[in-house]
């Protein structure tokens, strides 16, 4: 499928199908560092034996630039050959005894710019190793069905990398001569060696002793460079309640006696979840209220609890094959979403969290799904494994276990999950083994019954279009509601069977008030809200006793990532957001209405009425919610955010991503100025009294009075008073937090006024010593709503800003992807200077570090639903990108896919 250029090799597709366990088991493994940043020497001493219940073969041992020096078994040389990357060897033992064998090899961590295997950041040595980082380090089985027993010593230079850090427990230390001193660490647990890790470097830690519910004595340490000990307060905060929810929850305890947390500022990624010893993005360890916003904390907890609970989900119980890897991933994400939800609280905290959860859903997955990159959750092949660490695996995968865990219940999906432990604890499995055990645990639950159609959420890409209409009997007094579902093709999958989808719904009257649920057949009436499964393509329900016509709330909750399409009529929606007794589905009221115009006016002849895009009813009914004393602000702030150009663009055939642009920035100004006096009194009334917390109901507030004094600033600049942007910059200055600073002062930037200039430079002022909030800097003004073209042109000035690097990721992200991903007006230029700017930045990214780049690359998939003269141009600066001879796997793999006739 993958068209080279000539002279080429052709990068290897793998295929899920060719699963073969392995030939060979390693049971132990003895390392041994000589940590050096030019040279350092890995002594890898491992106990191998023939897995019997494979067909003898030669061993295989996957590396990547690494210098190999010497090979022994059982301490005598022995012959080997290379092919390709691949160490072989064929002349080992026969017979079922182990046997040691002895690599030596030395690779270069700092002249490692892709952050994968060993490298340095900051003087400190890090480990990367997921998904096949370790072949770095040293020649290995690097698949995650061959787990082993780890020893490890580091030795390194006293002075310069005091604290040295590996998986397990500290079983030894002491000097060595010229000035060095070494670190022994044993796991006590069997891993694979993607959960590898070391550090070591000039460090300090946080420490906090807890005692787990049985009594045992555990200790956990948040390792940071020196000055940055005073952020570790609220990731320590954070991972104490991550134990405490695991084993309250799911009855899952911390099973080691100590767990290490490290953060770095070159990361690829988030975090990663090494065994005992999980190496943070720095962005996901520090906070202090003066530095980071609510969203940090919120985000610090979320990941904390995220990469701890992969101690079970994960390492306890990992991956057969990195096909499987949503078992983990999904599941995972899963558990982080209910951990934030249990810590927020209240019913409509938490449902304020499932909005942002589905946001993020919607408006990445979704886009994907529909893409050149579309894939099942559990996917049937891969070129390049690092693209597969996507929203489909992570969110979309979070949602299939969602929709078991809604189908069994609370309860039975716990018991499902103490079934999969008892089953599998140790063991490397397969999404099925995930699934069979919470079905096997709740016999008779629709999920057991269906079990082999559900899993088709597993097989099958594309998001299902669910289609619904109602037809209301007022003789009969019968309600009946037909369900159709149908799925769009994706790529290598042109015809879907149908899944089996949980529509959670209610029936509310004309007033608002829930209708109690009777379905045909049933003798009682039944609450007021319910499950229905549809497993068929076409499906009726009919409910009874309904006194008047209802106005059916579907999807609640959100219980299946499906597009719902239902003729609501405007009347309906308002009632909807107006009384709907299910948060979420109120919220999605709001959207559905502003989408509806938001869709009118960007399909109307022309822009003469972009003015008046929001009808008076609907700006009342925003209003109600904005002034409503009985709502949380955090979810008033989600009704009056507009959908995102991107959610916009993807209801759409055919996309013009300026008069997106240009029609939400006028739905945003009428917003503005409508509702003013509103804006005032939310800004007015959402005011913090006291020490600044990031709980939910408090970031709630700051969020409300941070979207007001954006919609005041809006209004301000458009009517040319000067009060308000006043008022901001005096708020910018004076704010307590970070939240509301940055809030301040992205609402200054956000309406382009002349006083953002000024507060920028103040800005940089104050933290040009803080790269996390440096990084807030580069991002807010590469994703500044864009005025006549002006981001594009700044955002290469800021290429050349000295603190600017592209070699730091987290720096890259926060120019590059900020301008690139995240900001579709600026950067969907008519002339093409933006797709230029973006393929000239892949290639750059790509000499340095594939993984990144590739994630840049992604941000022209949907280029095919572009209008004139963007998609030509699209096309252009993927194909130039595409030609590239000497592109990364990882690169290659995105733009082919791309660029393919479906
Ligand atoms: N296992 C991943 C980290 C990872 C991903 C390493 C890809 C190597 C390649 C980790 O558990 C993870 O999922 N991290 C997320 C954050 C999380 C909260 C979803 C990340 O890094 O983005
Ligand atoms: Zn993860």
């Amino acid at each position: 499928m993958l068209l080279m250029p000539d002279g080429q090799g052709q990068p290897t597709a793998t295929h899920r199908s060719d699963y073969q366990p392995p030939a060979w088991w390693i049971d132990t493994v003895e390392l041994t560092f000589d940590l050096d940043p030019a040279k350092t020497r890995v002594l890898n001493k491992m106990r191998l034996r023939r897995n019997p219940e494979v067909a003898a073969q030669a061993l295989r041992l996957e590396g990547e630039e690494l210098n190999l020096s010497r090979v022994l078994v059982n301490g005598a040389g022995t012959s080997f050959k290379m092919d390709g990357s691949q160490l072989v060897l064929e002349n080992l033992p026969e017979g079922p005894e182990p046997f040691d064998l002895e690599i030596f090899t030395t690779c270069a961590p700092d002249k490692n710019t892709q952050l994968m295997g060993l490298y340095v950041s900051q003087g400190t040595f890090f480990t990367q190793c997921e998904a096949e980082g370790f072949r770095r380090i040293t020649y290995f089985l690097d698949r995650p069905d061959v787990m082993a027993s780890y020893t490890v010593t580091l030795r390194a230079d006293k002075t310069a990398y005091p604290v040295l850090l590996s998986n397990g427990n500290l079983v030894e230390q002491g000097d060595l001569e010229g000035g060095r001193h070494f670190a022994k660490w044993h796991d006590p647990h069997k891993k694979p060696c993607y959960l590898f890790a070391l550090v070591a470097g000039k460090l300090v830690a946080r420490q906090q002793r807890i005692l787990s519910r049985s009594g045992t004595e555990h200790l956990l340490e948040v390792y940071v460079r020196p000055g940055d000990l005073g952020k570790t307060e609220h990731a320590m905060n954070s991972l104490m309640a991550s134990v405490a929810w695991d084993e309250a929850r799911f009855g899952l305890p911390l099973d080691l006696e100590r767990f290490m947390i490290v953060a770095t500022s070159d990361f690829n990624m988030g975090a990663m979840e090494n065994k005992g010893l999980n190496i943070f993005n720095t962005k996901y360890v520090l906070a202090s209220e003066a530095t980071a916003t609510d969203t940090d904390f919120a985000n610090i907890e979320a990941v904390v609890g995220h990469e701890y609970f992969h101690n079970w989900t994960g390492n306890r119980i990992t991956c057969r094959d990195w096909f499987q890897l949503s078992l983990k991933e999904g599941l995972t994400v899963f558990r982080d979403q209910e951990f934030s939800m249990d810590m927020a609280g209240s019913p409509s905290a938490r449902a304020v969290k499932r909005i942002e959860d589905v946001r993020v859903l919607r408006s990445a997955q979704f886009p994907e799904d529909a893409g050149p990159m579309a894939h099942a959750v559990r996917p049937d092949s891969y070129i390049e494994i690092n693209n597969f660490y996507t929203v489909t695996i992570y969110e979309k995968g979070a949602e299939v276990v969602r929709m078991m865990h809604n189908l069994v219940g609370r309860d039975g999906f716990a018991q499902g999950m103490k079934l999969y432990f008892a089953r599998h604890d140790g063991q490397a499995v397969t999404c099925d083994d995930f699934a069979q055990a919470i079905a096997d645990a709740n016999p008779g639950s629709a999920l057991a019954l269906q079990l082999e159609q559900f899993k088709r959420w597993y097989s099958q890409a594309g998001t299902p279009r669910v289609q619904a209409s109602g037809q209301y009997d007022p003789e009969a007094q019968r309600y009946t509601l037909t369900l159709r579902q149908s799925c769009p093709a994706t790529p290598g999958q042109p015809h879907k069977a149908p899944f089996v989808i949980p529509v959670e719904l209610g029936l509310l009257n004309h007033a608002g008030q829930a209708l109690a649920l009777q379905l045909e057949g049933e003798q009682t009436a039944n609450g007021n809200s319910r499950t229905l499964v549809l497993d068929g393509a076409e499906q009726q329900w009919t409910f009874i006793n309904v006194v008047q016509a209802p106005v059916p709330s579907l999807l609640r909750g959100f219980s299946a990532p499906v597009v719902l399409e239902v003729d609501y009529s405007d009347a309906e929606l308002l009632t909807l957001l107006a009384h709907d007794q299910d948060a979420f589905n109120r919220w999605e009221a709001g959207q559905r209405l502003l989408l509806r115009r938001a869709l009118q006016a960007i399909t109307a002849p022309d822009d003469s009425q972009d003015a008046a895009i929001l009808d008076e009813a609907l700006l009342q009914a925003l209003r109600q919610v904005l002034l409503d004393p009985q709502l949380d602000a955090a979810f008033k702030e989600l009704v009056l955010t507009l959908p995102s150009e991107t959610y916009i663009a993807e209801q759409l055939e055919v996309v013009n991503p300026q008069r997106i642009h240009a029609v939400r920035e006028a739905m945003r100004l009428q917003l503005a100025l409508a509702l003013h006096i509103d804006w005032q009194s939310a800004y007015e009334t959402h005011q913090a009294s006291g020490a600044y917390r990031p709980d939910a109901a408090s970031a709630g507030r700051r969020a409300l009075a941070g979207l007001a004094l954006t919609m005041l600033c809006l209004g301000a600049q458009h009517s040319g008073d000067s009060i308000w942007p006043g008022k901001t910059l005096q708020r910018f200055k004076d704010a307590g937090n970070m939240t509301d600073r940055f809030n301040a002062l992205a609402a200054l930037v956000g309406c382009g006024h002349a006083l953002a200039a000024p507060a920028l430079e103040r800005f940089h002022t104050l933290f040009k010593d803080d790269p996390l909030v440096l990084d807030k800097w580069f991002a807010l003004q590469a994703g500044a709503s864009d005025r006549a073209g002006h981001v594009l042109p700044l955002v290469k000035q800021l290429m050349a800003h000295p603190d600017f690097t592209i070699k730091n990721p987290n720096r890259a992200r926060s120019l590059i992807f900020s301008y690139c991903n995240a900001n579709p007006g600026a950067f969907h230029r008519a002339d093409a200077a933006g797709y230029v700017f973006w393929s000239e930045r892949v290639l750059e990214l790509d000499a340095i570090n594939p993984q990144v780049a590739a994630r840049l690359a992604r941000a022209l998939d949907r280029w095919k639903k572009l209008a004139e003269p963007w998609r030509s141009s699209a096309r252009e600066a993927i194909a130039r990108v595409a030609a590239r001879a000497d592109l990364s796997n990882d690169v290659r793999e995105v733009v082919t896919r791309a660029l393919a006739e479906e």
